[in-house]
């Protein structure tokens, strides 16, 4: 009888602290089950006396009754909760915040060069692409700078394939001026926007690898003042209508009268400030007209037809335009300098 008891107490101590579906399984198995306390208790009236056996035996039934009434309910509550818990971790949280998708935006390079493309696309301008390993040829030759001119050292070239340095990268956009003019007759309207490469000791205003825009227009009757109106109307759509454009006396072996030209300081209005080191001018790059033995040595006659010949670095235009003080921050890939011009919808 005490046996009994004792099994009762227990069992309903360890009822009441159930708390997982596997814990239940392992109480019934204990208790209830073919093995469980209170069979092994009726197996073992048999060793009673016969005056104790029927009220034992009662008492096992009893007990069995009570355990199985009490255990049902909390099996029901442990079955549901084990259900709903799989269903919250396989289902969705409709009330989470949304996760913003990332939008990818054009490099600052690539979005100033499609810029600058609908630019001159409005003055007649088309664009052509350019080979970036060149021939010393077309990278010089054409160029009206021969092998032993000293011009040539103006630009550090890397070399592709020697001897001779015959296979280079291209140091500027130049060779294109007679790729395009051997493929057409005039009248030409070209721009070429493109990589060029110098062997340079890389600081915030220099890069090996940069990019420029060069500029081409080959016709009857071509003068200074229409490099200079163009070179104008760009400045005045990059930069607003106030800009002014200023010519200086520069040498390039493939222009003659060769200058460069700046665009007056949108900082400071040309009054003079750090963006333009006090000078009022920003330098956008080199220009001329096109040299009589360019056009002879790509077959035109230059006598009949004249031209300009324009060429800019594209990075420094977008520093300019929008403050950005280092060169170096264009090949970075640092997201928030990228992040920037995404933002402004460049
Ligand atoms: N190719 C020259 C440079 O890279 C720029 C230039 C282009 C000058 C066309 C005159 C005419 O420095």
């Amino acid at each position: 009888m005490s046996d009994i008891q004792s099994i009762r107490t227990q069992a309903l101590e360890r009822l009441e602290h159930l708390s997982t579906l596997e814990d239940a399984q392992t109480w019934e198995a204990d208790y209830l089950g073919p093995k469980g306390a209170v069979k092994l208790f009726q197996r073992s009236l048999g060793s009673l006396s016969a005056e104790e056996r029927p009220a034992a035996g009662r008492a096992a039934n009893d007990l069995s009754r009570e355990l199985t009434e009490a255990f049902a309910p909390i099996l029901e509550r442990l079955q549901a909760e084990s259900l709903t818990a799989g269903m919250a971790s396989d289902s969705i949280d409709v009330t989470l915040p949304g996760r913003t998708p990332t939008v990818g935006a054009a490099h600052p390079i690539n979005a100033m060069i499609d810029e600058l493309i609908e630019i001159f696309a409005h003055m007649g301008f088309q664009s052509v692409f350019g080979p970036e390993v060149e021939t010393g040829r077309y990278n010089f030759d054409l160029l009206n700078i021969p092998a032993d001119h000293p011009a040539r050292d103006v630009w550090d070239t890397m070399i592709v394939q020697a001897p001779n340095a015959e296979i280079i990268m291209r140091t500027h956009t130049s060779p294109m001026q007679a790729r395009t003019m051997e493929r057409m007759e005039p009248p030409v309207r070209v721009i070429v926007p493109g990589k060029a490469y110098r062997f340079e000791a890389q600081d915030a205003s220099h890069e090996w690898q940069f990019t420029q825009l060069e500029g081409l227009m080959v016709d009857k009757d071509v003068r200074l003042s229409d490099l200079k109106g163009v070179l104008q109307e760009m400045a005045r759509q990059l930069f607003g209508p106030e800009r002014k454009v200023r010519f200086r006396c520069d040498f390039f072996p493939f222009v003659e009268p060769g200058v460069d030209f700046s665009v007056d300081c949108a900082v400071c209005d040309g009054k003079g400030c750090r963006v333009c080191k006090y000078t009022g001018w920003l330098e956008m790059g080199g220009a001329g007209m096109v040299h009589p033995n360019v056009l002879r040595g790509v077959g035109y006659d230059p006598k009949v037809y004249s031209g300009f010949a324009f060429g800019l670095g594209i990075e420094r235009i977008i520093m300019m335009k929008y403050g950005v003080n280092d060169i170096r921050a264009f090949q970075a890939n640092d997201l928030r300098f990228l992040e920037r011009f995404a933002a402004a919808g460049a």
